[in-house]
């Protein structure tokens, strides 16, 4: 089977940085301490280059493009028309396909009206908002800097702008979240126009500012117990609202799952642009540089700015498959398991964790308990 070709397109640039977060990402001061002096506003111009690069390298096994994700950081410091600027490129020398889905990610408060409009006209077809959560004590705690009703403004100023795929970021489980918090989050959530919510629970990510304060006593530990009630009540509250899980975090209205990162789940190819990006094409996979400054320096240089890549033997493509696919909703084939795994997949049957009717048509699929130990089970599974 042919497989797709998606993009992903990293921007490294936060205003500040939530407490909480280890993504790849840094404030104008960070960068300018670092003496680096790539900046939002020649940013696109390298990552103009490494389509280029990209495109050359992947010489005639190129095609047109099937999802394009922006993510970050905040993809939004550039500028709508920066952003479209750079999609536009990928267009020219990839080609995207008719219906293509173009996401980017944006923090609440980076975006104005006219920036939706912009980045609708310019070919984007789904947004992606970081909302984490409706209760502003909870958004103070995690260092969020929106107020949780702009959110729903810039939704509708998407809707407004012709965009038809919203979703939100959710971040359940924090400290100082009361159920109270969640199910009011969850009311704004499915009132508005969205067909899409991820929802993670708050993992205290080593060497962050909330493993500090965790650890200087300052903030309580998040309580896995509490996480998993709170899932259960987003999984409930979602779906009388319309949404069904399809991936453990992720649920979505018919027609809104995010076909980019169904590709990342069912092992199809992808470019990585930017740095810290990971790409996989042809069984092939590598990471780009992860300091701005570093990759900057290569791609101004000619250089390839790829840290490392690897080929995975057929057994680790093996346990990634089961990692990505007991995570989704179609779950796995019992065909891919070795027998010790089969015999702990039917021990996972009547531990409740896997469906017993799924099982008897030869799949491994999660019932909801079974989705609260997604990580546990997936260890249990591997060959
Ligand atoms: C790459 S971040 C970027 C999104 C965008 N910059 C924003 O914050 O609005 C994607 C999502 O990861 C989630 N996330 C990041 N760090 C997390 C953590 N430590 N625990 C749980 N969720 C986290 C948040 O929900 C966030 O919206
Ligand atoms: S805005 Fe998003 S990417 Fe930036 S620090 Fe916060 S969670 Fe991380």
């Amino acid at each position: 089977m042919t497989k797709s070709l998606g993009a992903y397109i990293h921007v490294p640039f936060c205003s500040t940085r939530c407490g909480y977060c280890d993504f790849n990402t840094y404030t104008a001061s960070e960068l300018t301490n670092d003496g680096s002096t790539v900046s939002p506003s020649n940013y696109v111009d390298r990552v103009i280059v490494e389509i280029d690069r990209q495109f050359n390298q992947l010489g005639e096994n190129s095609k047109p493009i099937e999802t394009v994700f922006f993510g970050g950081g905040t993809p939004t410091l550039l500028g709508a028309n920066e952003l479209v600027r750079a999609l536009a490129h990928l267009k020219k020398r990839f080609g995207l396909a008719a219906d293509a889905e173009i996401t980017t990610e944006v923090n609440p408060d980076s975006v104005a009206a006219h920036d939706l409009k912009t980045l609708r006209e310019g070919g984007f077809t789904r947004v992606s908002f970081g909302h984490q959560s409706s209760a502003p004590h909870v958004l103070q705690l995690l260092e969020r800097t929106h107020t949780p009703g702009r959110t729903w403004q810039a939704v509708n100023w998407a809707k407004e702008a012709g965009f038809e795929h919203f979703s939100v970021d959710l971040i359940y489980g924090s400290p100082n979240e009361s159920d109270e918090d969640l199910i009011s989050t969850l009311a704004e959530v499915v009132t508005a126009p969205l067909d899409h919510v991820s929802a993670y629970s708050l993992i205290v990510e080593p060497g962050t500012k909330l493993a500090a304060q965790v650890k200087r006593g300052e903030v309580d530990q998040p309580s896995d117990d509490v996480a998993a009630h709170r899932y259960e009540l987003i999984d409930q509250m979602l779906n009388s609202a319309g949404f069904e899980w399809y991936e453990v975090s992720n649920w979505a209205k018919p027609g809104g799952e995010c076909r980019h990162n169904i590709n990342y789940w069912t092992n199809q190819d992808w470019l990585g642009i930017g740095p810290g990006a990971h790409a996989h094409i042809a069984g092939l996979r590598s990471w780009m540089t992860k300091h701005p400054a570093a990759w900057a320096n290569q791609v101004d240089s000619g250089l390839a700015p790829i840290a490392g890549s690897e080929t995975l033997s057929e057994a680790e493509i093996l346990n990634e498959n089961i990692m990505l696919g007991l995570r989704i909703k179609s779950g796995i084939s019992l065909e891919i398991l070795s027998p010790t795994a089969l015999a702990e997949a039917k021990q996972a049957v009547t531990e409740g964790l896997l469906s017993e009717q799924e099982f008897r048509k030869g799949r491994a699929v999660l019932t909801k308990s079974g989705r609260l130990l997604a990580d546990g089970l997936v260890s249990r599974l591997w060959n």
